[in-house]
């Protein structure tokens, strides 16, 4: 038996058009490069040129279909202009998948108005208005898909969660909110909960042996995530089989989070 067109029915994304904020490094890349695989057109959006072009590079030598916009997501002007430079590359997007992400996490005491306005606007504002742009039509053309990527600091307090758990919790929410207004018309949204991931985002966490070896002890698998950990689960959330999901927070966490 050819398993394959069962596969392709509940997995391809072929014909579809995804947009991934923060698609130039870390779970946004791998996500990026997933969903290129799977047969999506993709648009990474991040500022720094060097790595979205390594990103693009990579993808369209074997095959996929990638394009990039270098922006700012740290502004309302900045993610209305990076939203229609990236609608510009292969069309309005089928797929939104906001990975973008800071995490600046002074201690509560020395959290000012500049961290948390940062950290508000680039986690948080930038997955509205993306999704206010894009969710619309998505809604009208019957079918749309958006991932947000949050994390345990949705729902935990955790290693100075300060600004950024508040901005994961509010993006759970809005998750929801999207679910509840846009689900009838075909489009889901849910977010990917993510544990302890080692990519440049943590690295200074990342550099230190003995917190890497205590944080993968409370996994239940044993070690702690890789980007590429959360490729399946976001094909899958991209795609038709998926339909019947919606407002799911769904961890990839190894099980850091039911210890
Ligand atoms: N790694 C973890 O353990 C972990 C755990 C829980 C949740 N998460 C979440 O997962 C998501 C991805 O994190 P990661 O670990 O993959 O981080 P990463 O490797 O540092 O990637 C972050 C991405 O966001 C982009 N970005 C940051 N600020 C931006 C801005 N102002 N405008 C446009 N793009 C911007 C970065 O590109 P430029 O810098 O070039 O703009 C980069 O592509 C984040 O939302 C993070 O909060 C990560």
């Amino acid at each position: 038996m050819n398993a394959q067109p069962y596969l392709s029915q509940l997995f391809s994304l072929d014909g579809r058009v995804a947009l991934v904020t923060g698609g130039s490094s870390g779970i946004g890349r791998a996500i990026a490069g997933a969903l290129a695989r799977a047969g999506a057109g993709v648009v990474v959006v991040a500022r720094r040129e060097d790595q979205l072009i390594a990103t693009i590079d990579e993808l369209t030598s074997e095959g996929c279909r990638a394009g990039w916009v270098s922006g700012d997501l740290g502004s309302r002007d900045g993610v209305r202009a990076a939203a229609e430079a990236a609608a510009a590359v292969f069309g309005e997007p089928d797929i939104l998948v906001n990975s973008a992400g800071v995490n600046l996490r002074p201690p509560m005491d020395e959290l000012g108005e500049d961290v948390w306005d940062t950290t508000m606007t680039v986690n948080l504002e930038a997955p509205f208005l993306l999704g206010q742009r894009f969710g619309p039509g998505m809604a009208e053309r019957g079918f749309g898909r958006i991932i947000h990527v949050t994390s345990q600091q949705a729902h935990r307090a955790f290693v100075r969660s300060g600004a950024y758990g508040v901005s994961k919790g509010a993006l759970e929410s809005l998750a929801r909110s999207q679910a509840e207004a846009w689900s009838p018309y075909g489009v889901t949204c849910n977010t990917l909960v993510p544990g302890f991931v080692m990519t440049p985002l943590n690295a200074r966490l990342s550099s230190d042996p003995e917190k890497v070896a205590a944080l993968a002890e409370r996994t239940m698998v044993g070690r702690n995530g890789l980007a590429e950990d959360f490729a399946g689960a976001a094909v899958w959330l991209a795609g038709r089989s998926s339909a019947y999901v919606t407002g799911q927070s769904i961890y990839v966490d190894g099980g850091f989070s039911v210890h």
